[in-house]
């Protein structure tokens, strides 16, 4: 059994912050329950460094493109680490081996007789790096980044999308493609039913990508060289079983993607996951509004474990929400401090205490709630069922009176939570590894160390 398993790969023009950690930490979680499950794992993460956009970053910082996406991939690269997210390989659009991949499967579509010139008049949004019609627009800006989209007419290449409208219809309504939550497979349906134009799949006026293979002038559309890094990186391990994406990217993913695969005679991914978006204090993250929360600072205030507790604890996945960093201090104090650590604390110090003998039954599979809820995605929900044992298991010892019990009775008593215990430590272990760890090391060494330090 193998799971593939994909997340966007990033735009180098901003540093990794909470939003992009939203979907890489989830991806690693899962990778790691199926991990745990014996599969064999392939989890693909990495950077999309060509386009308009992030050339126009660069010269603001008056690097190259190449210098300065070579430093904030790196970037990525490091607070993956950080963040302990197990990935398989991380690409970057801008290595040779990806761009030859673009080349040979551009001009493999242009064999195929799908591709044809023409030329693209009409606006595009460098922001979103992406075509955009009047209709999109909200007292004509783009309503993504508050600014007016350009006028471009540039010589181009099209895509044939439009003629695989019935096909992807049809793929996407029986489940051929699974687009979940059912909410987001709605929208594409509704968007495909619209109707589809055919895509242009180069520019003229960019120069910063991958050049057209027949016609070097023009530079790839980097929406195409982009989704292609799933195959150029994941070839041997298509098709790919889930695809984790944020939902301002659903109509590449669910579309245009998936055409250029039918084109191809490819088999289509297995499954979409759309996640919702974090806004921070009631609004989008913006370096102008000063409310990014980067992913350094998430480590750095709660650890690298409650970082990646807060970050898939606090909104249910498939729904928008706003946090904060009050937000987060606080739910951690409640379920970290308060909850798991008090737990760990208070047990482990009472057997240290008695010097109880103990030893931990053979660690099992994961709990049937758990599981449910980790296949649907549901992350709030797979913590939940965790925490129903956190609190439980305070208020039985609570009931019990524990701290006041004597002699057999206690032993008894003290065994059964250390038992309860290392099994809390055997399901966290996919969210927080670390602290799964340093549990267990507590349970077999029984001694008290403080995991989650309170935080006024
Ligand atoms: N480079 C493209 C993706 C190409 S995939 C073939 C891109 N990059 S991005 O860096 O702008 O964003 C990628 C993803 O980061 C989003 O789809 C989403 O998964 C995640 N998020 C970025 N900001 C986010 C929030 N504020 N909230 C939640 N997720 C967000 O688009």
């Amino acid at each position: 059994m193998k799971f593939f398993i994909t997340t966007p790969i990033y735009y180098v023009n901003d540093l990794p912050h909470i939003g992009h950690a939203y979907t890489t930490v989830a991806a690693d979680v899962l990778a790691r329950y199926h991990r745990k499950k014996g599969e064999k794992v392939f989890l693909l993460t990495g950077t999309d460094e060509h386009g308009a956009k992030v050339a126009k970053a660069a010269q603001e910082q008056n690097k190259t493109p190449k210098q300065f996406a070579d430093e904030i991939s790196a970037q990525f690269e490091k607070s993956w680490k950080d963040l302990n997210i197990q990935y398989d390989y991380f690409v970057r659009t801008t290595d040779p081996e990806h761009e030859k991949y673009v080349q040979n499967f551009l001009n493999d579509l242009f064999k195929k007789g799908v591709i044809y010139p023409g030329i693209y008049e009409g606006l595009y949004c460098t922001g979103c790096e992406a075509y955009k019609t009047q209709a999109e627009l909200v007292e004509g800006l783009c309503p993504d980044h508050n600014c007016p989209p350009e006028i471009v007419k540039e010589k181009v290449y099209y895509f044939g999308l439009s003629k695989y409208r019935e096909e992807l219809t049809e793929i996407i309504e029986k489940n051929q493609l699974l687009v979940e939550p059912e909410s987001r497979k709605k929208e594409v349906l509704n968007f495909i039913k619209a109707g589809l134009k055919d895509v242009a799949i180069s520019r003229t006026q960019v120069e910063w990508g991958i050049k057209l293979p027949w016609q070097p002038e023009q530079t790839i559309y980097v929406w195409i060289d982009a989704l292609l890094n799933y195959l150029s990186a994941g070839y041997r391990y298509w098709p790919v079983d889930l695809h984790l994406i944020g939902k301002d990217i659903l109509r590449f993913h669910a579309i245009i993607w998936p055409a250029m695969l039918l084109a191809m005679d490819l088999p289509l991914p297995k499954k979409i996951y759309v996640h919702g978006y974090l806004t921070v204090e009631g609004k989008k993250m913006s370096k102008t509004l000063g409310n990014v929360i980067s992913v350094d600072l998430l480590i750095k205030q709660f650890g690298v474990d409650g970082a990646r507790y807060l970050i898939l604890s606090s909104l249910p996945y498939g729904l928008d929400g706003d946090v904060s960093e009050s937000f987060f201090t606080r739910k951690y104090n409640a379920d970290l401090a308060n909850e798991l650590g008090n737990l760990v604390q208070r047990v482990v110090t009472l057997a240290s205490r008695e010097k109880i003998e103990f030893t931990a039954k053979e660690k099992g599979d994961l709990p049937k709630d758990l599981i449910e809820k980790l296949d649907k995605c549901d992350f709030v929900g797979a913590l939940g069922e965790i925490w129903k044992k956190v609190k439980a298991e305070n208020q039985k010892i609570d009931r019990e009176k524990l701290w006041s019990q004597k002699g057999e009775k206690l032993e008894k008593l003290l065994k059964e939570h250390l038992q309860i215990i290392s099994e809390i430590a055997n399901d966290l272990e996919i969210f927080m590894p670390q602290i799964a760890e340093d549990i267990t090391n507590q349970i077999k060494t029984l001694k008290p160390q403080v995991l989650f330090p309170k935080i006024k």
